[in-house]
């Protein structure tokens, strides 16, 4: 059991989730507090923060605690942030970024160690964000199933998310190649060692070791297997409420239900390694 000194840290389910106060997120972390946040990120799989006030600055500072910041292959950053993803829906949105399950820019070679998202404008109510744990997903399958899908792979494709979606931002996408990456099923978290599901709704496309209609079935069946209510945590924001997620071990899904209010904010996404 990890005891925090410079932190509190309260579970908010005992599989996923957790608040922590006792912290300015806009200060620089001493490397006792850096460890504690770390430490609670791997224990919980998702961390949340209220009433920080964060500059664009400030933000990405507390990201590269963490490690070098990704920039978005799709959206751009606002002038001088490439780092930064802008997430912000208002009555002439069309959609809203993360509105299916997914683990971000999972069709990367690499992709992202986690996500740190920091709203400064909510709706009245709605707009809460679900997480779901893919280790406890994974833990709760049988034997069998866990050994034939060790066995497999799949594939995640930013085309399948990405062509035209950013056009309301004067992004032209013609002729341009987004990534895609093969990924074990199965990945083990490089830190935890824990394994998790490594598929999602918003990225894969396929496992190419099947038969396509195997393949459709088999995702089908993980998909809706990780997003049970059982391996979730729901967060509710308040204005200057943080989340961090750790991309590795946990999905999430953003809920549209405000519209046509707004809802808006800055992301920043920390580098990860290849999942094994
Ligand atoms: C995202 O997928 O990063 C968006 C999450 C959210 O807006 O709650």
């Amino acid at each position: 059991m990890t005891t925090y000194e410079t932190i509190s840290v309260e579970p908010i389910t005992p599989r996923i989730g957790a608040m922590i106060s006792g912290i300015d997120l806009a200060q620089p972390l001493g490397n006792q507090q850096f460890q504690e946040v770390h430490d609670a990120l791997m224990r919980h799989e998702v961390i949340f923060f209220r009433d920080q006030e964060m500059t664009l600055d400030q933000h990405k500072e507390f990201g590269r605690r963490f490690g070098e910041l990704d920039i978005h292959p799709g959206s751009p950053g606002p002038e001088g942030h490439p780092e930064v993803l802008v997430i912000h829906a208002d009555e002439k949105s069309k959609f809203v970024a993360g509105g299916l399950w997914h683990s971000d820019v999972s069709c990367l070679e690499e992709p992202p160690m986690g996500s740190i998202l920091h709203l400064h404008t909510i709706p009245t109510c709605g707009g809460d964000t679900l997480f779901a744990s893919a280790g406890a997903a994974y833990d709760a399958l049988s034997e069998p199933m866990k050994g034939f899908l060790a066995t497999l792979t799949a594939i995640h494709s930013g085309e399948k998310l990405y062509r035209g979606r950013y056009k309301h931002q004067g992004v032209d996408d013609a002729g341009k190649v987004y990534p895609e990456a093969r990924h074990p099923i199965v990945r083990t978290h490089p830190v935890s060692g824990r394994k998790s599901l490594f598929v999602n709704q918003g990225f894969t496309l396929r496992i190419p070791e099947l038969e396509k209609s195997e393949s459709a079935a088999v995702l089908k069946f993980l998909t809706d297997h990780i997003t049970q209510p059982q391996f979730q945590v729901r967060f509710k924001w308040e204005k200057n409420s943080v989340a961090f997620w750790d991309n590795r071990a946990v999905q999430h899904y953003a809920m549209w239900d405000y519209f046509p209010e707004v809802r808006s904010g800055f992301r920043v996404t920390v580098k990860g390694t290849r999942p094994v």
